[in-house]
């Protein structure tokens, strides 16, 4: 449990109350739990609920890792009248009870579907039972289903299906929008066509993915925060550029029979750098292991506090690039208020090499005296009047909370 904390310049710098669930409602990225990386279509209703309930028993829930999300590989084919069927072996009792058990935990669950006719899953699966059981002529019925006869609280939907059928995205996803909002139901609606799709999407869903599927590797997680750098204009409260599921707790050191060929595993330090960087991009944050084998040290990064008040902020911005030389990168964002004296900081090296970063307070905005705080480390760091300095090592990030005695607003 951590405490309120009181710096030297008496600043609040922390408060559990800002990583309780619910509090904030609908407005932070969404936290939780998502089937794909770990097992991808591979799922069971008996995995699903061991997952949640370890999310209970592990207390993740109690720092915000609410929605438990089945993604692809539930699915059944259609009956004759259309209606949506589960798999006969995954999940042969078709997903209520799941779904109860779920709410029954004090949790959220969370489905997906595909904008068109035929999922990934059975397109670049093999995963037949996929066929025809897209949301593609079924919006309403399906909508009705998950919402509102099951209880399903968030939906990812994809577009493979969709690009197949050559669909308009806009259209097709407004379409579905307004299915899901017909319901009357409060449920996150997630965009996944693997980039930005447009200022539309930020207005019609909760998130949107920006990018191709991650892997448990360095480049697709140094690609992904690559493309996500200069997108912060888009996000607002309530409406997040999503990085993917995290893929932390997976394969940290030696990979034994990955899921996924191009799992070959992620450092501790790359690891700090993908959870902190969603955390300072205010991604969702969809843990994507299997729960039942989280390494202590992974559980410790994504149940830090500290980290996930950067991520949890009620004032919706995501983290911007101050500064960058070649492959160092400064980044920032406001902490408690807008335009106010705290504001977190990354320290981000991409590149191979060790690098030594001396910021200014200046190119943050800031005036001496800061207080400093590591928020990896837990610990104040010191008092600087001009200058942050710290070394970095390759792949690494130092992620710090500043509270500085002054604010130049360049407003
Ligand atoms: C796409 C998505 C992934 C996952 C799979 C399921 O590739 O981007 O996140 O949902 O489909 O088939």
């Amino acid at each position: 449990m951590v405490e309120p904390k009181m710096n030297k310049l008496g600043i609040l710098t922390l408060s559990l109350f800002t990583v309780i669930p619910g509090l904030f409602a609908v407005e932070t990225p969404t936290m939780g739990w998502s089937s794909w990386n770990a097992y991808r279509v591979n799922i069971s209703e008996d995995i699903i609920k061991k997952a949640a309930d370890m999310v209970v028993e592990l207390g993740l829930d109690k720092v915000g890792y609410v929605y438990i999300n089945t993604d692809d590989g539930f699915f059944g084919g259609r009956d004759e009248k259309g209606n949506l069927k589960t798999h006969p072996k995954r999940f042969p009792n078709g997903l209520k009870g799941l779904v109860d058990h779920i709410h029954g935990l004090g949790l959220k669950a969370g489905i997906y579907s595909d904008g068109g006719e035929n999922t990934c899953g059975s397109i670049w699966g093999g995963d037949t039972p996929g066929r025809g059981a897209g949301l593609y002529g079924h919006d309403t019925a399906d909508c009705q289903l998950h919402f509102k006869d099951i209880g399903f609280d968030f939906i990812k939907v994809d577009y493979c299906g969709g690009t197949a059928l050559e669909l308009d995205e806009r259209d097709r996803y407004s379409e579905i929008a307004a299915a899901i909002r017909a319901t009357g139901r409060e449920v996150r609606f997630n965009i996944c066509r693997w980039a930005f799709p447009g200022v539309w999407g930020a207005d019609i869903a909760e998130s949107w993915r920006t990018t191709g599927d991650i892997r448990a590797n360095w480049p697709s997680v140094r690609d992904i925060i690559a493309e996500n750098l200069y997108l912060s204009p888009y996000a607002r409260l309530g409406h997040y550029n999503d990085m993917d599921m995290l893929q932390v707790g997976r394969y940290v050191g030696e990979v034994k029979n990955p899921i996924c060929k191009e799992d070959t595993g992620l450092t501790y330090v790359e690891e700090v750098t993908h959870f902190g960087m969603w955390c300072m991009l205010s991604s969702p944050l969809l843990i994507g292991c299997d729960v039942r084998a989280l390494p202590l040290s992974t559980k410790e990064l994504v149940t830090n506090p500290f980290l996930l008040a950067m991520n949890q902020n009620d004032l919706g911005v995501q983290g911007y690039v101050a500064r960058r030389e070649g492959e160092a990168y400064v980044l920032t964002k406001d902490a408690d208020t807008r335009f106010g004296t705290a504001r977190f900081v990354a320290l981000y090296n991409a590149g191979d090499e060790v690098r030594d970063f001396k910021v200014s307070f200046a190119d943050l905005d800031l005036e001496g005296p800061v207080q400093t705080f590591d928020l990896v480390e837990r610990a104040d760091v010191g008092v600087f009047e001009r200058f942050l300095t710290a070394s970095v090592p390759a792949h690494g990030t130092r992620f710090y909370r500043l509270d500085a005695a002054r604010r130049v607003d360049r407003r």
